[in-house]
């Protein structure tokens, strides 16, 4: 494989950004992205991918922009790692709005990270683990640096006590029986299921893990129709220790900075040991996601659930080579930029038109990731 020479931005540089990028979570593993080099501006445009929309789970995007978001996280900290200043845009052009950020590559005056190696490290390591935790509690200070995390990228973690995590589990449990029931997103979300090898995008359903024995915590079944295929139910942690990432607002702009919080906090956990998964079945009827905004003193809009605690290392999941397009000015991948809401996207999973692919980074993630 031949990546371009980007002057400033070496080729070798380019392939530890986007190994990065994508090694970022994204809802049904559909990595609704795409990257445009541009070596005059030596900054790297994020585009989203309209054809790996989920438009019954997801009809105006939310999810879909939470997951570049984190996409963007990982290009911010692979910049940082290579001695360069990441200089990020969100939304930089109004009239492209498939191009939701610009992330600028400026040369250090001196090579000092801003984060610290553990974070970037983090990245390979960090994979979503749908299975029982061991119950023992994620101690106050590692809990209060996700929330940290979370709000260095302006978005905050609400961390509820005993009663409240009942009640956040009542309401994803309610979005997860609808979404079982209704036909549409059952058969949507089972398109995104894999067998174990087969293609880049989706989840294998040997990354899915059991379901939880006592009922208490509603993972995603994401492929109702294919129960026997799941693992046996297991007895999963009896005080499930979760946080709802929220936003002020819930604009496009939030919902990228959401993705970045985020992924900060997924990070920050993985760098402690701490294993994660997301639940976000609640979020994705208006009526449950209400319910979840929280007190009229500190209400917010709620974006995700994580989940988090001690545990064994969740499952592998596959990426797909980094689809990246180089040269001309901010933005002008344009082909299929679109209105953001109500687009019409496919769950197909065969590979998208746009720009000329002309490099393409083959290997898995993980080998790439110092
Ligand atoms: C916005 C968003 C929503 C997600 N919702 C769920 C969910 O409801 N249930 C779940 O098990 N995983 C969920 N995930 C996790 C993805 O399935 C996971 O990131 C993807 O399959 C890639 O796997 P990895 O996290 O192990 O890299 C979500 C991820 C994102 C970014």
């Amino acid at each position: 494989m031949t990546v371009p020479d980007l002057s400033l931005l070496t080729a070798e540089d380019l392939e530890v950004l986007l190994a990065a990028a994508t090694a970022a979570p994204s809802i049904h593993n559909t990595q609704p992205w795409r990257f445009h080099a541009d070596p005059v501006t030596r900054s790297i445009e994020v585009h989203r991918a309209p054809q790996r929309a989920l438009p019954l789970t997801d009809p105006a995007c939310r999810a879909q922009y939470l997951s570049v978001g984190a996409a963007v996280f990982n290009l911010r900290l692979a910049a940082d790692r290579l001695g360069r200043r990441p200089v990020v845009r969100l939304l930089p052009r109004p009239d492209q709005p498939a191009l939701l950020a610009g992330v600028r590559l400026i040369e250090r005056p001196y090579p000092r990270e801003r984060w610290g190696p553990a974070l970037y490290q983090a990245i390979a390591r960090r994979h979503s683990s749908r299975m029982p935790f061991t119950g023992r509690p994620v101690p106050g200070p590692v809990v209060a640096e996700l929330t940290r995390a979370a709000r260095v990228e302006g978005a905050w973690l609400r961390v509820p006590a005993f009663a409240g995590i009942q009640r956040v589990l009542r309401l994803t449990a309610a979005g997860e029986s609808r979404n079982v029931a209704d036909s549409g997103r059952a058969a949507e979300s089972r398109t995104w299921v894999t067998p174990p090898g087969a293609g880049a995008y989706g989840i294998p359903v040997t990354a899915l893990g059991p379901r939880d024995l006592a009922g208490r915590i509603p993972l995603r079944d994401f492929a109702a129709a294919r129960r026997t295929r799941r693992a046996p139910a297991l007895r999963f942690e009896r005080h499930t220790q979760l946080a709802v990432l929220c936003t002020a607002h819930d604009r496009r702009v939030d919902w990228l900075r959401a993705g970045q919080a985020l992924q900060h906090a997924l990070l920050v956990a993985t760098a402690h040991g701490v294993r994660t998964s997301m639940l976000h079945q609640a979020m994705e009827w208006p009526d449950l996601r209400h319910a979840l905004r929280g007190t009229q003193q500190r209400r917010c809009c709620p974006q995700l659930l994580i989940r988090f605690g001690y545990g064994p290392e969740g499952g592998w999941t596959p990426r797909a080579p980094a689809e990246l397009s180089t040269g001309g000015p901010l933005g002008r991948p344009g082909g299929t930029d679109g209105p953001p809401r109500g687009e019409a996207g496919s769950p197909s999973l065969a590979a998208e038109p746009g720009p000329p692919v002309i490099a393409r980074v083959t290997e898995p993630p993980d080998h790439r990731i110092p």
